[in-house]
């Protein structure tokens, strides 16, 4: 669904959940030659992301720091690699407070703090057909 009030959404990075993050850079950085552009610890998602240069849809990694985390309990269900698609939004609380009108279930209800200061928020893989989608909205220049 979509109507003139809801601007079109461009993908902004595909999260992917590594165990360890050296180990995952070995790869994607040494063996496949894409570039790093940053790592940063981000503390509310209890993890340490690193971001690569692949075009206008980025390429995050993400090891968790806390095996409580999102991402400890994804890893330690056994599963790997994709773990969400990232959109970018213009103005991430509105999209929440529509999508939760359109009956949407919510991760965050609210926006939460993201890497490189962006705000980010999680729609239920629940109300998505299963894929995990990650809302992020940029500082403003
Ligand atoms: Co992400």
């Amino acid at each position: 669904m979509n109507d003139s009030t809801t601007p079109p959404l461009a993908i902004d990075h595909l999260g992917i959940a590594v165990p360890d993050l050296d180990a995952a850079l070995s790869f994607w950085r040494d063996q496949l030659g894409v570039t790093l552009t940053a790592i940063e610890e981000v503390p509310e998602q209890r993890a340490r992301v690193a971001f690569l240069a692949t075009g206008a849809a980025k390429t995050e990694l993400i090891e968790p720091t806390d095996p409580d985390s999102a991402i400890g309990k994804f890893l330690a269900s056994g599963r790997k690699g994709i773990h969400h698609i990232a959109y970018r939004v213009d103005d991430i609380s509105a999209r929440l407070r529509e999508l939760r009108e359109r009956g949407v279930e919510l991760v965050h209800a609210e926006p939460v703090a993201g890497s490189r200061g962006t705000k980010v928020a999680f729609l239920h893989p629940r109300s998505t057909g299963g894929v995990l989608i990650e809302l992020v909205e940029y500082p403003r220049a």
